[in-house]
C-alpha cells in the first residue's frame, strides 16, 4: 500500500520539475472582504493588488502572504465574466493551483504532449521588474494548474500587480507552507485523476486508502495520494464510496457541482500556539469528542505536547513509521459546505492522519446532520 518517495531524486530525469506551490487563486464573491478575513483571522499579510486602481477593469485581486503561502483572492468587476459564472456555479472556491517551475514553456509542452487539456498557451508578461512566463492546463473539474516561471522577475508578485501597502497589518499566526491540497472528484473518477497525475505530470502514488480504512457507520470515501518527484507537491484525490447515507465527498460535489479542491493543508511549527491564536481570531474548527483523548497515548505513544492543550483545542494526533503528526480541520470557510483548511504540524511523520479519519468523519457527520445534508 505504502510506497515511500524515492530517496534519490534525479531532477534531470523529471520532465516536470516543480520548485513548490507558487500561489493559490480563489474566485470569491467579495475579494476585498475575503482579503480582510484572511488577514484578520488567518494572519496573512498584504502583498499585492490588481484592479481598478491599476487600470484593470474586469477583475479585482488581492494577494496576501504568510511565509511561503500566497493566496490570490479575485472577484469580477462586471457582469458576464468567467469569474462571475464560476462563483454562481461553485460558490467561492479554488480556481488556480499555481506551480513554480523553471521552464513554463517546457512544462506546458511536456504535459500537453502527454494528454493535458490546455488552459493557457505559454505567454510572457513584463513590467519594470522583469519578465514572468506563464502557461496552464486543466485538472479535475474547472480547476487549473498554472506553471509560473519567475527566474527573471524581482517584482512584488506578478506584472500587472502593484504593491499593496496598508496600515492594517495583523500579526501572522505561524503558517509556513502548503503541505498538501486535496481534490474531491465524482464517483468512479479517482483512478482517472490518479492516472492524470501519473502519466501527464509524472507524479507517483505514495499512499492509498479504501473504504475499509475510511468508513463510519454511514459514510465512506476512497483516497490516493499523488506526489511529484521531489515531494514538494502532494495531491490526495478523494472519491465518495457507498455508505448508508450521503458521504462528505458527495455533499461537497452536490454543492460545488463538479470536482474541486476540498482542503488546503498548511504547515506550522507550533500547532498549539497557532491554533490558540486562530481560535482567538474566530476560526471555527471541527471538534472530536473529548473521549478521543482518553487513550491517545496508548494509541500514538509518547509525544512532546501537553495532552490537555490538545484536548482544549481539539488537535488530533497520528503516528506512522517515521514519527507523528498533529492536525486539525476548520469548518468550511464559505456558505456552501465545500472548501476548508487543515492546520498540520509534522514531527517526522510523512503520512496524512489515517488514524484520525474515523473520529474526524464522525465529527463531520454531526455537522452534516445539523445542515440536514446527511
Ligand atoms: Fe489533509
Amino acid at each position: 500500500m505504502e510506497q515511500p518517495i524515492p530517496k534519490i531524486y534525479d531532477a534531470a530525469q523529471d520532465f516536470l520539475p516543480i520548485q513548490g506551490t507558487d500561489y493559490i487563486e480563489l474566485y470569491v464573491s467579495n475579494s476585498r472582504q475575503a482579503a480582510h478575513f484572511y488577514k484578520s483571522a488567518f494572519g496573512f499579510q498584504s502583498l499585492a493588488y490588481s484592479g481598478l486602481m491599476t487600470g484593470r477593469k474586469d477583475k479585482e485581486s488581492y494577494v496576501v502572504v504568510q511565509d511561503k503561502i500566497r493566496l490570490v483572492l479575485s472577484s469580477p468587476l462586471q457582469p458576464g465574466t468567467d469569474i462571475g459564472r464560476h462563483i454562481d456555479e461553485h460558490g467561492d472556491g479554488v480556481k488556480v493551483i499555481a506551480l513554480w517551475v523553471d521552464d513554463a514553456e517546457k512544462s506546458f509542452h511536456e504535459t500537453v504532449k502527454r494528454g493535458a487539456k490546455p488552459y493557457m498557451e505559454p505567454m510572457v508578461e513584463e513590467d519594470e521588474f522583469g519578465t514572468v512566463k506563464k502557461s496552464g492546463i486543466y485538472t479535475y473539474g474547472e480547476t487549473v494548474h498554472l506553471f509560473i516561471e519567475r527566474k527573471n522577475y524581482n517584482g512584488t508578485f506578478l506584472p500587472g500587480f502593484s504593491k499593496w501597502e496598508t496600515s492594517y497589518n495583523p500579526e501572522p499566526v505561524g503558517l509556513k507552507y502548503v503541505d498538501h491540497m486535496v481534490g474531491n472528484v465524482p464517483l468512479g473518477e479517482m483512478n482517472k485523476w490518479v492516472e492524470f497525475y501519473q502519466d501527464v505530470m509524472g507524479f507517483t502514488q505514495i499512499l492509498s486508502f479504501d473504504d475499509k480504512d475510511i468508513s463510519t457507520e454511514y459514510t465512506a470515501l476512497m483516497s490516493k495520494v499523488m506526489s511529484n518527484g521531489n515531494g514538494r507537491i502532494k495531491f490526495p484525490i478523494n472519491e465518495p464510496a457507498d455508505g448508508l447515507k450521503k458521504s462528505q465527498v458527495e455533499e461537497y460535489l452536490d454543492f460545488y457541482g463538479t470536482g474541486g479542491v476540498q482542503h488546503i493543508a498548511v504547515a506550522c511549527e507550533n500547532i498549539v500556539e497557532t491554533v490558540t491564536e486562530l481560535q482567538a481570531r474566530g476560526i471555527d474548527f471541527l471538534h472530536v469528542p473529548t473521549t478521543y483523548y482518553d487513550d491517545l497515548i496508548q494509541r500514538v505513544g509518547e509525544i512532546d505536547e501537553d495532552i490537555s492543550d490538545l484536548k482544549r483545542l481539539g488537535i488530533l494526533v497520528d503516528r506512522d513509521d517515521e514519527g507523528y503528526l498533529l492536525q486539525i480541520f476548520t469548518k468550511p470557510v464559505e456558505p456552501r459546505p465545500t472548501m476548508f483548511f487543515e492546520i498540520i504540524q509534522r514531527k517526522g511523520a510523512t503520512s496524512f492522519g489515517k488514524g484520525n479519519f474515523k473520529a474526524l468523519f464522525e465529527a463531520i457527520e454531526r455537522e452534516q446532520e445539523l445542515r440536514g445534508t446527511l
